[in-house]
């Protein structure tokens, strides 16, 4: 998708769509006379409404349209009172001026980029608004990212979602028109950041949207492969007898049920300069490319949704992707621990002991609790070969996360406060909600087995923790947490820049995350 920003009074930039905010009528102070009842236009706005007929007006007049959040009309100015470089206005409401913030201006973003592409409109105009809270470079990036995200689409496998056809159906040409020319190269900057960030989490959705043929342990290791090559990054893939030699059976029991071997896919952004003793900071995601629970089957309705249950590998690549082409000037490792959990005459089964890098046995008693032991093998590689400052894994570990939190939150634990909190307003910098859940001394002894060093699945009970206590086993003592994305990875709702399907839950997240490390390390 290509971004502009340009400066100019409203009417100054030919658009199919020109995107409108408004906010809601707000409160008047004191005397002010009497209290607004209707959202108000600015001179420049109002004066661009009266050469296109004053339909504006006449909606907001009507009271059909208040400006709340999210609010949207499509409006088609009177052709013939000039300005026919315009064919559309879209008023989009903000909510109250004083409210509005990045989340606005990217929900904002989102909606206008949505409708334009409903359309299969070329030409996006998206006027920023202007509030107080707000920085306009900050306003810039988040438009850019809402309209990147608003736009996205999974088509490639509907006529005209490839080749030619698809040109025609792509995204819009986006203008971010600024009213003010102060710092236009700032603002241009941030815009081409917060498209770069947006693209990256794009590129997970997409990883998380491709079903299970399409995307097997192997092909995830080819698009890891095919990112670093387009982004400078580096990519090691381990499998066969090479996973046999490094120890990782965990991984390889969870994966001998399919016919698509397992694979440990590497990823590295070595950015900044070389700093002596810190280690980098690790990104682990679980990777399993579809989840039929294995021996223990899965029920059959919405069995198709477990192709995403490889959603914190898609978080990872897409993570280290914006890293690279952001140049973070950060030591960055992203692990993916990649198989596909199928039943079979070769299958790993309920009953089995097995063994882990580490040196842990697990007992296995629910082949369908497969994520924490592939992840068992990837976080204890990650902490025994690049000792990381800190490590983070994402994974849609468990239904009770989705319980627990329905798309609204992500369940983050660990075993570092300082490093939860940091996640947690990495989390609200980027508008992805983190949840901090409990790891104590109980849950790990639910996942105590009678016959080997751990079992892998405990009860019904604090599902989210008993998962996250096992994983906290192959860490050390390295700071770690966990982020349970079961619930957040994918949804069946519709925002102004999310809709059916996967969310690339984690990507921005993670990079506010690098970013603030990299502050505090300056
Ligand atoms: N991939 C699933 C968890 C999941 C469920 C993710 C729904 C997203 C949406 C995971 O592998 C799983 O099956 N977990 C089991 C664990 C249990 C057997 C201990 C679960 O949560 O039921
Ligand atoms: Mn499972
Ligand atoms: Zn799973």
């Amino acid at each position: 998708m290509r971004i502009t920003v340009k400066t100019g009074e409203p009417g100054s930039s030919a658009a199919d769509i020109l995107a409108i905010p408004v906010f809601s009528p707000g409160k008047e102070k004191k005397g002010a006379g009497p209290k607004a009842d209707r959202p108000r236009l600015s001179g420049a706005l109002a004066r661009l409404d009266r050469s296109l007929g004053g339909v504006i007006d006449r909606a907001l007049e009507s009271g059909d349209f208040r400006g709340q959040a999210d609010q949207r009309l499509l409006l088609y100015p009177d052709a013939h009172a000039g300005k026919a470089s315009i064919q559309r206005l879209l008023l989009v409401g903000v909510g109250a001026a004083e409210e509005f913030d990045i989340e606005g201006a990217r929900r904002l973003g989102g909606a206008a980029a949505s409708e334009s592409r409903e359309r299969k409109i070329g030409r996006l105009t998206i006027l920023a608004p202007r509030a107080r809270g707000l920085r306009a470079e900050d306003c810039a990036a988040a438009l850019a990212e809402g309209a990147v995200l608003g736009a996205y689409r999974y088509d490639r496998f509907k006529k005209g979602g490839r080749g030619a056809a698809a040109k025609k159906n792509a995204a819009p040409n986006t203008t971010l028109l600024f009213e003010r020319a102060e710092g236009l190269a700032q603002l241009r900057g941030r815009a081409k950041e917060g498209g770069l960030l947006a693209e990256s989490q794009n590129v997970a959705r997409d990883l998380s949207n491709a079903p299970g043929n399409e995307l097997p342990p192997a092909g995830l290791a080819r698009e890891a492969r095919r990112v670093a090559r387009e982004t400078g990054l580096t990519c090691r893939v381990i499998r066969g007898a090479e996973l046999e030699r490094g120890g990782f059976s965990a991984l390889m029991a969870v994966g001998q049920g399919s016919a698509n071997p397992p694979q440990l896919i590497v990823l590295e952004h070595r950015g900044g300069r070389k700093r002596n003793k810190a280690g980098p900071l690790c990104i682990v995601g679980k990777g399993i490319t579809f989840d039929s629970g294995g021996i223990s089957l899965k029920p059959s309705a919405g069995m198709g949704d477990m192709k995403h249950d490889m959603s914190g590998a898609a978080a990872v690549v897409g993570a280290l992707r914006a890293a690279a082409l952001l140049d973070l000037p950060a030591h960055v490792v992203g692990i993916i621990a990649a198989a596909e959990n199928m039943p079979s005459g070769t299958a790993y089964r309920p009953g089995d002991i097995i063994q882990s890098r580490a040196g842990k046995t697990i007992e296995i008693t629910n082949t369908d609790a497969e994520g924490r032991v592939v992840l068992a093998d990837a976080l204890d590689y990650a902490n025994e070969k690049f000792s990381p400052e800190a490590m983070i894994d994402l994974a849609t570990l468990t239904g009770a996360a989705m319980i627990a939190f329905g798309p609204w939150a992500t369940g983050a634990m660990g075993n570092d406060d300082a490093l939860i909190q940091e996640i947690q307003s990495a989390g609200e910098e980027a508008s992805e909600r983190m949840c901090p859940m409990p790891l104590l001394p109980e849950h790990l002894r639910e996942m105590r087995s009678p016959v080997a060093d751990l079992k892998n699945a405990g009860g019904r009970e604090a599902g989210v923790s008993t998962a996250g206590a096992f994983l906290q086993q192959f860490v050390g003592d390295t700071p770690w947490a966990h982020l349970d994305i079961a619930g957040t990875g994918w949804t069946n709702r519709r925002t102004p820049y999310h809709r059916q399907g996967a969310t690339g839950v984690g990507v921005r997240m993670l990079i506010a995350w690098i970013r603030a490390r990299v502050q505090q390390n300056a």
